[in-house]
C-alpha cells in the first residue's frame, strides 16, 4: 500500500489542494449554472463521459474546468490511485479488520490472477460460480425436486443487509429477464410479518429456502431461517430429512451452516475479503442466478468487470467513478450538502437507491480517520431517493424550492424493457420527457422576470420563482440489461471508494452497527421475562415497562 494511505498523512483540511479548493469556492460565489452555460455554450456536450453503455452528463454541476482540475489535484494528493491499486492487488486495505477488499475478484475473468496472502483466488471464485450455475440449472429445469418429488417453483431468500438488498434489488431490476414461472421472494425483517407474507400462499413442497448470511450468526436471519424450517417441516409433516432438499446456504461459515442443519454440500461459499455490502456478485447472488440463469448472471458480472477495468486504468480526466466521487466531496465540503439523491426513471430500479444506501452509508458513515483521529470534514452523505416520477409528486418540491443543497443523480434509459406490453411502449417517451425536464428545471429554474412576463400577480412572483442552480448528474443508457446493471453498481462502488480514500476513512468496516446488536440481546429478556437489565437508562426502562403493560405482562 502506498505509504500515504497506510497511516498518517497530512490532514485533509490542511492539504494545500484542499485550501486551494476552498479559495476557489469563494471565488465561484453564487455563480449560476445559467452563467456557466452562457459562458460555455458547448458545455452540454463537453462535460460528458462514456463508460461502457453509460453516457454521463455532468454539465449541470457547479464546476468549471478549474474546479475539476483542483479536485483532481486533491485526488492525487490523497493518493486515491495508490489505494485503488492496493485494493486491486489484494492488499489488506481494510485495516481495522485486517482484511483485503477484493469484490473486484468476484467478476474477474477465469484466467485472471489475483492473489491474497500469495494464493490466486480466481479459481475458487469460478469454482463457486460453476457450482451455482449447475444448481441453478437443476432448479430451472426441474431436475432438482423437493422432498415429496414436486418441482421447485418458489424461491425464498432469507438474509439481511448485504445478504438481501443486492439480490432483492437486482431481481426487480432484471424482472423482464427472469423465468416468470418462478416466484422469488426476499425475507429480511425479524418482524414475523415478513416471513408470514412471503410463505402464506406457498406450497412448502415446491419451495426452496436460500439462507444467505456471510457470518451465519446474524440474529434476524437465523431466527427467520429457524422459523422457515419449522414452517416447512410442519407443512410437509416431515422430519429433519426434508431439510436437505429445501434449504441451501450462502456463507463463509461452514461450521455454523452445519450446526444449523444444512448439509455443507448444499452450501455456496465466499470469503472474508468480500464485504457484506459488496457481496451481491458472490454466492449471495444465487437467487438472482436461479431467476435469470447463469448466462445472464455472467453478463452482469462482465458489466461489473468492464467498469472495474475502467476505474483501474482510465486517466483521471475521463475516469467516471473518480469524477463522481470528487463531485460528492466538492458539495459536501464546500456547499455543506448533507444528502445525495439517486432518482431512477425506471420502475425496475425501485430498490436501487435502498441498495445504495447500505453501500454508501455503511461504507462512509464514519467520523474518525484511518488513524482513529476525529475527522474535521463531511464524510458520507445521507443517500435517498425513489423512482423519479413518483418523487416529483412528493418531495421534489423541496429540491426545487427548499433551502437545502441536494446533488442528485438521474438515471434513465432510451428503450423500455423488451417484454413490455406493446400498448405501454408509448408511455416511455412521457417518462423520459419528465426525466429531461426535471434536470433542466433544477439547473436553470425560472427567474422573477420570466414569471412576471407570464402576467403573474406581483405578490405571487416570489412563490412562483424557481432559483434553479441545483446540481445534477444524468446517467443515460440505451437499455437496462444485466450488463448495464453490473456497470451501474460497480460505478457506485468505486465512487464510494474514491470518497473514502479522500476522506481518509476505512470504507470497509462497519463497527457502528455493533452496539445496537449487543443492546438488543440484553433488552430481549426484559421484554419477555421482565428481567432486570443492569445499566438500562431511565427512558428505556420506562418504555420497556410500558411495552410490557401494553402486552398484558
Ligand atoms: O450488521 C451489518 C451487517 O454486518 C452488514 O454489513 C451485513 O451485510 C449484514 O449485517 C448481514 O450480515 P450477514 O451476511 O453476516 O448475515
Amino acid at each position: 500500500m502506498s505509504e500515504m494511505n497506510a497511516g498518517s498523512r497530512t490532514r485533509l483540511n490542511q492539504m494545500p489542494e484542499w485550501i486551494a479548493l476552498g479559495k476557489h469556492r469563494e471565488q465561484l460565489g453564487d455563480t449560476h449554472l445559467r452563467e456557466l452555460f452562457a459562458a460555455e455554450p458547448g458545455r452540454g456536450t463537453a462535460y460528458t463521459l462514456q463508460v461502457g453503455d453509460l453516457y454521463l452528463d455532468y454539465s449541470k454541476h457547479l464546476v468549471t474546468d478549474e474546479t475539476l482540475a483542483l479536485l483532481r489535484e486533491l485526488a492525487a494528493a490523497a493518493d486515491v490511485t495508490g489505494l485503488r491499486d492496493a485494493m486491486f492487488r489484494g492488499e489488506k486495505i481494510n485495516t481495522t479488520e485486517d482484511r483485503a477488499v477484493l469484490h473486484t475478484a468476484l467478476r474477474a475473468p477465469r484466467d485472471a490472477v489475483i492473489e491474497v496472502d500469495g494464493e490466486n483466488v480466481v479459481p475458487d471464485v469460478h469454482d463457486v460460480l460453476d457450482k451455482m450455475a449447475a444448481f441453478s440449472g437443476k432448479i430451472r429445469s426441474g431436475e432438482w425436486t423437493g422432498h415429496t418429488g414436486k418441482r421447485i417453483k418458489n424461491i425464498v431468500n432469507i438474509g439481511i443487509g448485504g445478504s438481501d438488498l443486492g439480490p432483492a434489488m437486482a431481481y426487480e431490476v432484471l424482472r423482464s429477464f427472469t423465468d416468470r414461472e418462478l416466484t422469488v421472494r426476499f425475507v429480511s425483517n425479524v418482524d414475523g410479518a415478513d416471513l408470514h407474507e412471503a410463505v402464506r400462499d406457498l406450497d412448502a413442497a415446491e419451495t426452496l429456502f436460500i439462507i444467505a448470511s456471510k457470518t451465519f450468526t446474524t440474529i434476524e436471519t437465523i431466527t427467520n431461517a429457524t422459523s422457515a424450517r419449522n414452517w416447512l417441516l410442519t407443512e410437509l409433516k416431515a422430519d429433519q430429512d426434508a431439510v436437505a432438499k429445501h434449504f441451501v446456504a450462502l456463507s463463509t461459515n461452514a461450521d455454523k451452516v452445519a450446526e444449523f442443519g444444512i448439509d455443507t454440500a448444499n452450501m455456496f461459499g465466499f470469503w472474508d475479503w468480500v464485504g457484506g455490502r459488496y457481496s451481491f456478485d458472490s454466492a449471495i447472488g444465487l437467487s438472482l442466478m436461479i431467476a435469470v440463469g447463469a448466462d445472464r448472471f455472467r453478463e452482469m458480472l462482465d458489466g461489473f468487470h468492464l467498469v472495474d477495468e475502467h476505474f483501474r486504468t482510465a486517466p483521471a480526466e475521463s475516469n467516471v467513478p473518480l469524477l463522481l466521487g470528487l463531485l460528492g466531496v466538492w458539495y459536501g465540503a464546500f456547499f455543506d450538502a448533507q444528502s445525495h439523491a439517486v432518482l431512477p426513471y425506471s420502475h425496475y430500479l425501485s430498490k436501487f437507491t435502498a441498495y445504495l444506501q447500505q453501500l454508501d452509508m455503511e461504507s462512509n458513515g464514519k467520523s474518525v480517520d484511518r488513524d482513529g483521529n476525529p475527522v474535521e470534514w463531511q464524510t458520507g452523505p445521507v443517500v435517498w431517493g425513489t423512482p423519479g416520477t413518483n418523487g416529483q409528486h412528493a418531495y421534489y418540491q423541496l429540491i426545487h424550492q427548499g433551502t437545502k443543497v441536494i446533488p442528485a443523480d438521474f438515471i434513465g434509459f432510451a428503450e423500455p424493457v423488451a417484454d413490455l406490453l406493446p400498448g405501454l411502449v408509448a408511455q416511455h417517451d412521457l417518462l423520459m420527457a419528465n426525466f429531461f425536464a426535471q434536470t433542466q428545471a433544477l439547473a436553470f429554474g425560472k427567474t422573477p422576470q420570466e414569471v412576471r412576463a407570464e402576467g403573474v400577480a406581483e405578490e405571487l412572483v416570489p412563490h412562483k420563482t424557481f432559483k434553479g442552480n441545483h446540481p445534477t448528474t444524468t446517467i443515460l443508457a440505451k437499455e437496462l440489461t444485466p450488463s448495464v446493471l453490473g456497470q451501474l453498481i460497480a460505478l457506485y462502488e468505486h465512487k464510494v471508494f474514491v470518497q473514502g480514500a479522500i476522506w481518509n476513512i476505512d470504507s470497509f468496516d462497519q463497527w457502528g452497527v455493533e452496539l445496537g446488536k449487543v443492546l438488543a440481546k440484553r433488552v430481549e429478556p426484559a421484554l419477555t421475562e421482565g428481567a432486570d437489565v443492569p445499566g438500562l437508562d431511565g427512558s428505556s426502562k420506562a418504555l420497556v415497562a410500558k411495552y410490557r403493560s401494553l402486552r398484558g405482562r
